[in-house]
């Protein structure tokens, strides 16, 4: 495959933002050509990743709209959905544009405005993203589903909730050297205890926050990565698979088999193995999903990452720094922008520019990004440039 870099990065702060959806994307798409050293004329096609713009903000057709918001009127654009997983569904299109060689440098805008609508109307637009016919009718919310999964986890391997704790406390922990996270705010295990349930096992802090944001990567063909200014972030290996939407048609709720292997399809790519990875931005849109992430992964073994957080593996000086960014949890979850994000991220910590949460002599980093319950999952590899 031709070999392809990130050479440009952006994203907004999250959570409940004054701007627009478009202003959103836009500052994120116009920050990731300055960042490059870009000139609009050089965007030769531009994949938009969003959930649900028509529900949230009456808005479809949302790609040639922020095309021309950007001046791009005569490069081809498209809205990639597929729920969560969007912005990274996004970036895997144009991973494939350059490599087909239809375009040697594609921008990647992922963005979601979720915060204008009512929380019952925001739980059950999410719940779209699920088998609406046969679980979300009756009652099944994305809260319940991952509540679903946590009782099954903490049943099969005799699991009281204090791994859960866990992750929110770390996520929430990290999210304090992200300026762009939603949630600068130390927790404690007393104030999980005194929060409010959601779905039982789940209270507040096991939840990823509703949000609003957006981020952009300019992605281009190696061979003219020179072109730009900044060292290009290179693509080792991706992998995506699929599964069903519905809970009730899995045979087990305490993995998600799509990630295994997206995950399995990525690492043969790269050409690498578990033990390589220096850091990982997976998609814990609640804690007990960060667990099953760590073990779909390979980081640890099948019931292992429930004691693996509480014994501070994943933290940031932890044998594999799981979410050093706060991931969805406390940087915050726009959906259709988390994808994207988390290839930010990841490219900042590879550049050496993650400040306060940079993991020293990071080489190669995993992202891992899910749709619904897990019927989508993209993973990506990224490694510094040669
Ligand atoms: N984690 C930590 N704090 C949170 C939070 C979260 N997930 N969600 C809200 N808060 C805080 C707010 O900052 C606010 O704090 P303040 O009183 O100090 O200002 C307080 O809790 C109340 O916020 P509010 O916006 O009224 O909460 P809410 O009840 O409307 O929403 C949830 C809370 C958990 C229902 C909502 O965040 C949610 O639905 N999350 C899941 C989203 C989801 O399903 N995404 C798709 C995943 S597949």
């Amino acid at each position: 495959m031709r070999a392809i870099e990130i050479v440009g990065i952006a994203e907004t702060k999250f959570g409940k933002a004054e701007g627009s959806f478009r202003e959103l994307a836009v500052q994120a798409a116009q920050a990731a050509l300055e960042d490059a050293g870009a000139h609009p004329a050089q965007v030769e096609a531009l994949f938009l990743g969003t959930f649900s713009p028509g529900t949230f903000i009456k808005q479809e057709h949302v790609a040639p709209l922020i095309a021309s918001e950007l001046g791009l009127n005569n490069v081809p654009s498209s809205r990639l959905e597929n729920a969560c997983a969007s912005g990274s569904t996004a970036f895997l299109s144009g991973v494939m544009a350059i490599a087909a060689g239809a375009y040697d440098a594609v921008l990647i805008v992922g963005a979601e405005k979720m915060t204008s609508t009512p929380i019952g109307e925001t739980t059950s637009i999410l719940a779209e993203a699920a088998d609406w016919e046969n679980e979300s009718s009756v009652g099944l919310t994305f809260p319940g589903a991952y509540a679903l999964m946590a009782r099954a986890y903490m049943h099969k391997y005799g699991k009281d909730r204090a791994f859960l704790d866990a992750v929110a406390i770390k996520n929430h922990h990290n999210a304090m050297g992200n300026p762009y996270a939603q949630f600068h705010r130390e927790i404690t295990r007393e104030d999980i205890a005194k929060s409010v349930m959601i779905a039982d096992p789940l209270n507040l802090y096991d939840c990823s926050p509703v949000s609003d944001g957006a981020a952009a990567v300019l992605l281009v063909a190696s061979d003219v990565a020179d072109r730009f200014d900044k060292p290009g972030i290179r693509l080792l290996g991706f992998g995506q698979a699929s599964d069903s939407l519905a809970l009730y048609k899995r045979e087990n709720l305490t993995s998600l088999p799509a990630a295994q292997h997206a995950a399995e399809r990525a690492y043969k790519m790269a050409g690498v193995g578990v033990d390589d990875i220096d850091f990982a931005e997976v998609h814990d849109c609640f804690t007990i999903a960060e667990v099953m992430a760590t073990e779909d992964l390979g980081f640890f073994g099948k019931g292992e990452g429930s004691d693996a957080v509480l014994a501070g593996a994943t933290g940031r000086d932890g044998k594999i720094p799981v979410n050093p960014s706060g991931g969805l949890k406390a940087k915050g979850h726009p959906v259709g922008a988390t994808g994207v994000s988390q290839i930010v991220e990841s490219s900042f910590q590879l550049r050496g520019e993650a400040g306060e949460r940079q993991i020293e002599g990071a080489e190669i980093g995993l992202t891992h990004n899910v749709g619904g319950s897990g019927a989508t999952c993209v993973v990506t590899i990224l490694g510094k440039a040669e």
